[in-house]
């Protein structure tokens, strides 16, 4: 199969670096990649919101929020390409045609974020296009989408299904703001609408989860319909 994981910053750098996480990532990817084309595009987590809070304090535009923020996701990729190891790009992709020519060296392509106005999930998903992904990943640091947000309300209930149309509507209304994309950006989202990527979202922070959705066993998570 084809995959792409958009594994979110929050994974990466919940507040700190997780370095044992990262290992951990580094060694399922190697493991995937032996029956799997893969391609990982990492988040920027805290260490973006980090660096743009005071940028933007300073009166930085959201533009070069943005900037400092897809630094804060290439930082993140070239940490989880160290721990893959050799069987990963050296150096991240600036973009998805470069991303491309690594999946055609037959390595996994780990990428961050390419350029200002969206977030690493939008750029995740559209290498999903570009290399006519099976499977999309969206591994955060929350195990599904709930009806409510399971960070403030205990009740909230996740959803094992929802569509697409359904997921686009959710979205629209959400932050675009630098450091800021919750969820899924919208363009994210419609470009999963229009290609119908088979998408799951799902917690990074269960490797084994993550293995089970990509074998096509029971796992926890949200599965897109449509999509
Ligand atoms: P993230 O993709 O980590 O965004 O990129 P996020 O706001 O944490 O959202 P989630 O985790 O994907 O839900 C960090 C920041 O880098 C900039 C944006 O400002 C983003 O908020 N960025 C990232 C871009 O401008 N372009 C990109 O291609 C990627």
């Amino acid at each position: 199969m084809k995959i792409v994981i958009s594994l979110g910053g929050s994974v990466i750098v919940p507040e700190e670096i997780n370095k044992e996480y990262i290992e951990a990532f580094g060694k399922l990817a190697r493991e995937l990649h032996k029956k799997h084309e893969l391609a990982i595009v990492t988040g920027g987590g805290r260490t973006a919101r980090k660096y743009i809070e005071p940028a933007r304090e300073f009166g930085a535009s959201e533009v070069l929020c943005d900037l400092i923020g897809i630094d804060a996701t290439r930082l993140n990729a070239r940490l989880v390409s160290a721990a893959i190891g050799s069987e990963a790009n050296f150096e991240p992709p600036k973009d998805h045609l470069d991303a491309l020519k690594v999946l055609d060296f037959g390595k996994i392509a780990v990428m961050g974020g390419t350029e200002p106005g969206h977030s690493t999930d939008a750029v995740a998903a559209l290498f999903a296009e570009y290399m006519k992904a099976d499977l999309f990943i969206n591994a955060s640091d929350i195990d599904g989408i709930y009806d409510k947000d399971p960070k403030k309300n205990k009740d909230a209930k996740r959803q094992e299904k929802m569509s697409i149309e359904e997921l686009v509507d959710l979205v629209k209304h959400k932050s675009v703001g630098a450091g800021k994309y919750e969820l899924l950006d919208i363009l994210a989202a419609k470009v999963i609408q229009r290609s119908r990527i088979k998408t799951i979202f799902l917690s990074g922070k269960d490797l084994d989860n993550m293995r089970n959705a990509i074998d096509g066993k029971k796992f926890i998570g949200t599965t897109i319909n449509g999509g």
